[in-house]
């Protein structure tokens, strides 16, 4: 049944507005026509605005689900692993074995960098932020693959795709063995994908290096709890470039920039900063005030959501994740766990955080877990980086492929000065 118009009543004007209705989730006013009325809708925070139509991920912020092409994160989670993931997000469909093995050959047999991209990483100081370096190697990749610009050809977007997944873990991973000083260890194509990167990681030349399979089993579901999140700043960032047809190595650079910030995907590197200045359980008490104090500008890392006015559901999965890694390696006493798991309880019992239904979110959890596996916090917005690149392309290529595709240009309200003439300079005080 069709939604009812919505009716938009301006002085003496009534505007009839079409509503549509989504497959899941809210309907919306479709409010395009508005523009040539002489009207503008302004909602500058994007609170309640959709920017586009997918098909790719549903969140219910109220009821903490999340969907990637409709399957449960719980169950891709405890099932499925990256790669299908990955496959899921951008073809739309779970694979068949064959289609499985193919995916993955495809993608583990393009995970060198072309060789002349090792001299772009000696031109970074030792201790460059690892996202800095991503930003500029990802975007470097254009001039590597110019080829990739026609983005109008599917079999060139496709092989973008492959290249992005199978390249970005190899050069997060070379950022950090650039700050350590350290030999850039090649990738192993025969290795999984997450075995291959932790190898990449802490690999050195001089010795063997086996990666733990239960510790890359939890880090290839933390990539598949990092993989698409719908709309969110960095995706909409990917999808502003990229509507200008740009090229897709320059919009995923583009998304890791913005994801980088510590109010979003920098919150998981913010969070272990965050419990290693509260120390000790005894003084979470002072955090979470400060927290409820707005003149401290102070926020509780890893609290909050734009959308979840629930439990994130990756957080839950993410704590059960630190249990698991953290008894595997006889570090069930961490005391960054214990501090995160008391902040919790006392976080949300307290009246604020109830009031504004804040609760831990996907970066609560997270920078714990990661430190356990011997990953450094400077490396944990890489990571997030590295597994978001599955949505960020899948969000692009759904963009980029659509007929009814328009460049992204928002309006504004305008509240500068009203016109004035130019005064020479000889004429101002
Ligand atoms: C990610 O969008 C996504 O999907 C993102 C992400 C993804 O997968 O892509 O899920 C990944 O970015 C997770 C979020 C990680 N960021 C953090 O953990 C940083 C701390 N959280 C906050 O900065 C905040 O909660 C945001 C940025 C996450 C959400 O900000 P909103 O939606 O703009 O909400 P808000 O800042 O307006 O907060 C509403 C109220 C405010 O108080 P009032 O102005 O109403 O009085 O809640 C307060 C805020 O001050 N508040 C907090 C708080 N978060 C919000 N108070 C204390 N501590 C916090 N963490």
């Amino acid at each position: 049944m069709t939604p009812p118009k919505a009716v938009l009543t301006v002085a003496d004007k009534s505007i009839e507005l079409p509503v549509l209705e989504g497959a899941l989730g809210p309907n919306v006013v479709d409010t395009r026509t508005l523009g040539a009325g002489g009207l503008f809708t302004y909602d500058p925070g994007f609170l309640s605005t959709a920017s586009c139509t997918s098909s790719i991920t549903f969140i219910d912020g109220d009821a903490g689900l999340l969907y990637y092409r409709g399957y449960p994160i719980e169950q891709l989670a405890e099932r499925s692993d990256f790669l299908e993931t990955a496959y899921l997000l951008w073809y739309g469909e779970l694979p068949n074995s064959d289609q499985r093995k193919q995916f993955e050959a495809g993608v583990m047999r393009h995970t060198m960098l072309h060789d002349q991209m090792l001299s772009l990483y000696k031109g970074f100081r030792r201790d460059a932020h690892p996202m800095a370096v991503m930003v500029s190697i990802i975007g470097a990749m254009a001039a590597f693959y110019p080829e990739s610009s026609d983005v109008g050809d599917a079999h060139e977007r496709e092989i973008s795709m492959f290249r992005l997944l199978a390249k970005v873990p190899t050069v997060a991973a070379w950022s950090y063995k650039y700050n350590r000083g350290e030999p850039f260890i090649y990738p192993q194509n025969g290795m999984g994908y997450a075995e291959n990167f932790l190898h990449m990681l802490h690999a050195t030349p001089c010795e063997p290096y086996e990666p733990s399979p239960v510790l890359a089993r939890a880090l290839d579901r933390i990539f598949i709890l990092h993989a698409d999140h719908e709309q969110n700043a960095s995706t909409s960032t990917v999808r502003m470039a990229g509507s200008s047809y740009a090229n897709p190595f320059a919009c995923i650079a583009a998304g890791t920039a913005c994801l980088w910030g510590p109010l979003h995907g920098g919150a998981n590197e913010a969070v272990l900063k965050m419990l290693a200045q509260i120390g000790d359980v005894s003084r979470i008490g002072e955090f979470v005030a400060k927290a409820k104090d707005k003149s401290s500008g102070f926020k509780l890392m890893g609290f909050g959501h734009r959308v979840y006015k629930n439990m994130d559901p990756r957080a839950a999965i993410m704590r059960q994740t630190c249990h698991e890694v953290l008894d595997e390696l006889g570090l069930h006493d961490d005391p960054m766990f214990k501090i995160a798991l008391k902040l919790e309880q006392i976080a949300l019992e307290d009246e604020y955080f109830i009031q504004k239904r804040l609760y831990p979110n996907v970066d609560f959890y997270s920078g714990i877990v990661l430190r356990a596996l011997g990953i450094p916090t400077s490396m944990f917005t890489a990571i997030f980086a590295l597994a978001r690149t599955a949505g960020w392309i899948a969000q692009w290529g759904e963009m980029v492929a659509n007929p009814a595709h328009k460049i992204a240009r928002p309006r504004q309200l305008y509240t500068g000065l009203q016109r004035r003439e130019f005064v020479p300079v000889a004429l101002r005080e």
